[in-house]
């Protein structure tokens, strides 16, 4: 562990045990994963610092207008750039701009525990889906996913090749549920409304992921169905060990509903 991180760890430690994994209070991205082609996660979005300097954290789209991300993306810079259709983010001919109705985020949102960290963000435009744009809704896991199965994490967010430095291009990385004491033996509160993911073994999601849904694949119809929302980790992502806590979109259906927010359920 290098002083920098030892000096944020110490920082960190009298705030919260817990990590959250966007950009403004630490660097958040993937770590031991690949590069994701044009296209290939079609519901993904970025959020973009107001000055345009940074990549924090992501989200997915659920419908013509509202993104589903964290609550602490939301709570910490609530006014920002939303884009989606892009691989890397600074190629401007590459996807649209986003303009941000409102966003607001789980009531009962609990930063020291990371309860409930769930978020909405609505916006101005209806945004149709268009394969020639790459665009396309993610639907909402319905059901219990059993241990070991596989999901797929993807996000701009620091690598294990740099500690400071993110990459312009959309990484992803698939990754397994574990059980909940995985993610509890690493000083991560958890309880039923919280997945455990990753096998500790270098691969993770990290700074700058924060909010991007972790995503299976449809058997019916290839749409990517959100499983989970990136959310907090161990200190040092990537690290031999290290895991994610990722918020179970499942256990909020119910607050979509009481929302009125509509979203495709999963397909299969
Ligand atoms: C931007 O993206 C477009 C579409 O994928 C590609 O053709 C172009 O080469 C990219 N430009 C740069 C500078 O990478
Ligand atoms: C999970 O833990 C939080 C914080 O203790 C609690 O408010 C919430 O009710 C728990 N959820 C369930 C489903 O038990
Ligand atoms: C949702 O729709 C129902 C029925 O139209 C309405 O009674 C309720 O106030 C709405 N809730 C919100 C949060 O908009």
């Amino acid at each position: 562990m290098n002083a920098f991180l030892l000096t944020l760890a110490l920082l960190f430690i009298t705030q919260t045990l817990a990590y959250q994994r966007n950009v403004p209070t630490m660097p958040d991205n993937i770590a031991g994963g690949r590069t994701a082609r044009l296209g290939e996660f079609p519901h993904y979005v970025g959020f973009v610092k107001p000055d345009g300097s940074k990549l924090y954290c992501g989200g997915g789209l659920i419908n013509k207008n509202w993104i589903l991300t964290a609550a602490h993306c939301i709570k910490e810079t609530p006014n920002q750039q939303v884009f989606i259709g892009k691989n890397n983010w600074k190629n401007k001919t590459q996807g649209l701009i986003l303009k941000m109705k409102r966003s607001f985020y789980h009531k009962n949102y609990d930063p020291i525990t990371v309860i409930n960290d769930i978020g909405l963000v609505e916006l101005y435009e209806d945004i149709p889906e268009d394969p020639a744009k790459n665009i396309r809704y993610m639907e909402l896991e319905t059901t219990e996913r059993p241990l070991r199965a596989l999901v797929t994490a993807c996000g701009w967010g620091l690598t294990e090749k740099s500690e400071t430095e993110a990459p312009d291009d959309l990484r992803t990385v698939d990754l397994p549920i574990v059980e909940g004491e995985k993610c509890f033996a690493h000083g991560l509160f958890l309880n039923e409304t919280m997945i455990c993911i990753g096998d500790g073994d270098r691969k993770d999601t990290c700074y700058g992921d924060s909010g991007g849904p972790v995503v299976r694949r449809s058997k019916v119809n290839q749409r990517w169905i959100a499983v989970g929302i990136t959310s907090y980790g161990g200190l040092i992502c990537g690290a031999e060990g290290s895991r994610g806590t990722y918020t179970k979109i499942k256990s909020y259906l119910d607050w979509l509903d009481s929302l009125n927010v509509t979203y495709i359920k999963a397909s299969s």
